[in-house]
């Protein structure tokens, strides 16, 4: 084990629901090795305003069941920066903290990976409702945000189905249609916009007519937030203009991220939370826990952001090859999986949706 004094745990970028759990059972973890917690607040914002505290057990009693993060989250852009990252460094010195478990989404590992890089060995857990980050089949916040979806749109349905109206829900999710997909099966929409598949437009609006005149009264369409054209209250008057069916339009927006964790986010949290210590006081440095094939597992996290960036779009062409021909097959299959999840999902709707 590696000669530590104490960890620091912080939560960046959009909340998610899940995240106390994770600071949970990293802070219990932790002690149960005999190593001292510190909460970093407000994601590295507190690292670079020297804004911690000493987390004892006790402390982290009874968030098991709270939304949101009582170590507070920011996306900070000062962090980015030369002084930040050294103001952060310097922090970590002062209260001797010798690792970090840093638990966020993209932008979280790329401030895991600088800190990293200037001798804090980091590690990252993915929390984000938006599960968008592809090295991970699962990330921390997106059932409980599902399953708030689920309960928002199920309410839509009952005054739709009374009024014989369409409803259009848009849903967070960042450019991820995850949400929105799952979310348009689970609920019975008949039909769903993301960014990840192609949308008919006027096949949808031949659907609806027909199934209006076979007796159909409510109609549910989910659309993924930021999406120009669609996430847009003007999307439903269209579909109002088009199939004579009176629709209205709702953006839930941040009532997504808050809630109390489901049982999968509260699982997955204390699971990855605790790998997390482990790997840290085995000496690593530089991964993301992760899930895949319904394992946790730990991953390079430059590879895992590779990986991501491909996915995206993101990457130039020589990031991918300074990677191993195997560990370009495996990236490669990595974003062809997700892929076709997301093209599997989007013909199931279409073939349940009638
Ligand atoms: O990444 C989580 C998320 O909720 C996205 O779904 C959304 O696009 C974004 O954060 C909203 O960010 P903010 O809370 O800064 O408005």
């Amino acid at each position: 084990m590696a000669n530590f004094r104490r960890i620091g745990v912080l939560t960046s970028g959009g909340d998610a629901p899940g995240m106390n759990n994770v600071v949970r059972a990293v802070t219990r973890a932790a002690i149960a090795n005999g190593v001292e917690v510190v909460g970093v607040m407000g994601g590295y914002h507190g690292l670079v305003h020297d804004e911690v505290k000493i987390l004892s057990a006790r402390d982290v009693s009874n968030i098991v069941k709270d939304g949101g993060t009582m170590l507070y989250s920011d996306r900070c852009l000062e962090f980015k920066t030369e002084e930040g990252m050294a103001a952060a460094v310097e922090t970590c010195k002062k209260y001797n903290i010798d690792g970090i478990v840093a638990c966020g989404g993209d932008g979280t590992f790329r401030g895991a990976t600088d800190l990293s890089n200037r001798g804090i060995p980091t590690i990252g857990i993915p929390g984000t409702i938006d599960n968008d980050i592809t090295s991970t089949d699962y990330s921390i916040g997106y059932d409980t945000a599902m399953n708030t979806v689920v309960q928002m749109i199920d309410r839509l349905r009952d005054t739709c189905e009374s009024h014989a109206r369409c409803n259009v829900v848009e849903v967070m999710g960042n450019h991820a249609g995850g949400i929105a997909i799952q979310t348009a099966i689970a609920c019975g929409a008949v039909d769903c916009v993301i960014a990840e598949t192609e949308f008919d437009e006027e096949a949808m609006y031949e659907k609806m007519i027909r199934l209006k005149n076979d007796g159909k009264r409510g109609f549910i369409v989910v659309v993924s937030e930021l999406l120009p054209g669609y996430a847009d209250p003007a999307f439903a008057k269209k579909i109002q203009e088009r199939t004579g069916i009176e629709t209205k339009f709702a953006r839930l927006a941040h009532v997504v991220r808050g809630g109390d964790p489901t049982l999968r986010d509260r699982v997955t949290a204390a699971q990855m939370g605790a790998r997390a210590v482990k790997e840290l006081l085995a000496g690593k440095s530089n991964l993301v826990v992760v899930e895949q094939n319904n394992e946790i597992v730990t991953l390079d996290i430059n590879f895992a952001q590779t990986t991501d960036r491909i996915y995206k779009g993101k990457a130039a062409p020589e990031e991918i090859e300074k990677y191993s021909a195997e560990e370009q097959t495996i990236i490669m299959a990595t974003v062809e999986k997700k892929r076709q999840y997301f093209r599997d999902m989007t013909a199931l709707l279409a073939e349940i949706s009638g």
